[in-house]
């Protein structure tokens, strides 16, 4: 409680003005809390600077043009002082576009709007993957009961709650969605499997996110000499494989070892789940 006294106020950025997130007030006809019409990043800062950023930059870039939000122009300096007002070492940044604030209609057609753009960091006091690296992680598998446009990051992340909060109310720590018997991804990560050597990915379509840890992964596992395949995953592959890992900016890479109830590489963390955290951690150091 002390300790969480004497932590610094978290500062945020609206449309550019600086504000303690805590006292930060937004208005309720801005179309983000109405409709959900926006898109979001999540950045990892290691060592005071945010990893991969131009991937996430080209990613919002991808998701602002998909939904026709316009007049954003580059965010990177106003990260990179989001960050150093936070005086942030090891933690996260938030960066968040609705499409403006209106009077409630459904319709944005004909109206002109500013899109507003919020963004905070905060910093991690303990490394928030580090448990989970430690031991692995419990997964269940959930319908995919989401839209048809999971590649834009939209703030729209109803179904992605239901189902990470369905396998918190059992123990597990994530859902791997399963959409027609193959699966898409995690609520809030990418989802590999590894099977006889060799280790796949769900390829990328409508259904998934291009996540950032995903690629960086898929280019340096290949590099380091494994066979890499973007290929769908049925849900008895899931089940059956000799591992399974997660990966997000934020988890970075971690063992899966239960789905359901099936044991996992008999439930110890996987040798190439291991490599793959080592690879991103190796190269958040020297970004
Ligand atoms: N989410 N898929 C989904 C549905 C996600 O929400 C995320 C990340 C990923 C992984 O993307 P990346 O490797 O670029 O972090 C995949 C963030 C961390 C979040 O919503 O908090």
């Amino acid at each position: 409680m002390v300790k969480q006294m004497l932590k610094e106020k978290v500062l945020a950025s609206f449309n550019k003005q600086i504000v303690p997130l805590d006292e930060l007030t937004i208005s309720v006809n801005d179309r983000a809390y109405l409709f959900g019409d926006g898109v979001y990043e999540v950045l990892r800062v290691y060592k005071s600077r945010p990893f991969l950023l131009v991937e996430h930059m080209n990613r919002l870039a991808r998701s602002l043009s998909a939904i026709g939000i316009s007049g954003v122009g580059s965010l990177t300096a106003d990260i990179l002082s989001i960050i150093s007002l936070n005086h942030i070492d090891e933690g996260m940044v938030y960066v968040q576009i609705s499409r403006g604030t209106a009077p409630r209609v459904h319709s944005f057609h004909n109206l002109s709007l500013q899109p507003n753009i919020l963004m905070y960091a905060k910093p991690f006091y303990e490394h928030p993957a580090a448990m989970d690296a430690k031991t692995g992680i419990n997964a269940i598998t959930h319908e995919d009961i989401r839209w048809g446009r999971c590649d834009i990051k939209s703030i729209g992340l109803l179904a992605n709650c239901l189902a990470q909060s369905k396998a918190h109310q059992i123990g597990a720590q994530e859902a791997i969605l399963i959409r027609e018997n193959n699966v898409t991804e995690g609520s809030s990560s990418n989802v590999f499997i590894v099977k006889n050597k060799i280790i796949k990915t769900p390829p990328l379509s409508q259904h998934i996110l291009p996540g950032t840890r995903r690629q960086f992964l898929i280019n340096a596992l290949s590099e380091h000499g494994y066979q890499v395949e973007e290929d769908n995953i049925t849900k008895d592959e899931l089940l059956l494989a000799d591992e399974v890992f997660i990966t997000s900016s934020i988890k970075e890479a971690i063992a899966v070892i239960k789905v359901d109830q099936h044991p996992i590489n008999n439930q110890n963390l996987g040798p190439v789940a291991k490599h793959a955290r080592a690879l991103i951690l190796q190269a958040s150091l020297n970004s």
